[in-house]
């Protein structure tokens, strides 16, 4: 049955390639996702995936770090930027920059990330090749709400992915990164059917506590 709610209208913010943003507007197009990007806000003004979004004609901006005295208000702007489209969410994918608490706070339970490692483990940058040096036999990426701890926040969920004999960070991260469209997709169904949210700290999923993330297999 249709889903007869309006569509949930996302702010994305990415910083380069965009492929987590692409595979998002493909969903919406295939009517896979009842959602609106109504804009899309890159830190680099020459991020590829600002064309996917331009191909669409939504909205685009772009924020350069080099324009702001510090990351303050850097983040001033930036909030002033997506609170103009009054978004229902903001969508992290692949926007590499540190946040100010203060961002983070407004959009409490309103921001939600992607990040390519089974968190709690390999919080941070270059996780595939950590996750090779650390002999992991298991990798993979976790969809969670943005709080003021650098990939901290409560997990909504996760997918596993082999490590394979003779992976390099290369193909581990191409892996993983094949993975990852689905699980954002998933967590983006569960946020826009209002099964997934954020209230007081406690993930609810279905109006239940949820104390461990979802799997998806
Ligand atoms: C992804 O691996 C995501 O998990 C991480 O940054 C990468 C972004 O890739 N946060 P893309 O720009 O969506 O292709």
């Amino acid at each position: 049955m249709a889903d007869s709610r309006p569509p949930l209208s996302l702010v994305v913010l990415i910083s380069g390639r965009g492929s987590n943003l692409k595979a998002i507007l493909e969903a919406i197009d295939a009517g896979e996702l009842n959602a609106k990007v109504c804009a899309v806000i890159s830190s680099r003004l020459d991020a590829k995936g600002l064309d996917y979004a331009r191909q669409r004609r939504i909205d685009t901006l772009a924020l350069d770090s080099n324009d702001y005295p510090s990351r303050e208000s850097y983040d001033r702007a930036l909030q002033g930027l997506i609170d103009r489209f009054s978004p229902d969410l903001v969508v992290l994918a692949g926007f590499m920059r540190i946040l100010t608490p203060g961002l983070v706070s407004h959009y409490q339970g309103r921001m939600i990330n992607i990040h390519p490692s089974l968190l709690p483990a390999l919080r941070g940058l270059n996780t595939h090749q950590r996750a090779l040096d650390d002999a992991l036999h298991e990798h993979g990426a976790s969809v969670h709400f943005v709080t003021e701890e650098l990939d901290g926040g409560p997990v909504i969920v996760q997918i596993r992915v082999p490590v394979l004999e003779g992976d390099d960070a290369e193909t581990l991260g191409q892996r993983v990164l094949e993975q990852e469209h689905g699980l954002y997709l998933q967590a983006l169904q569960w946020i826009a059917a209002d099964r997934i949210q954020l209230s007081g700290g406690q993930l609810l999923f279905d109006g239940q506590p949820l104390d461990k993330p979802l799997q998806l297999t």
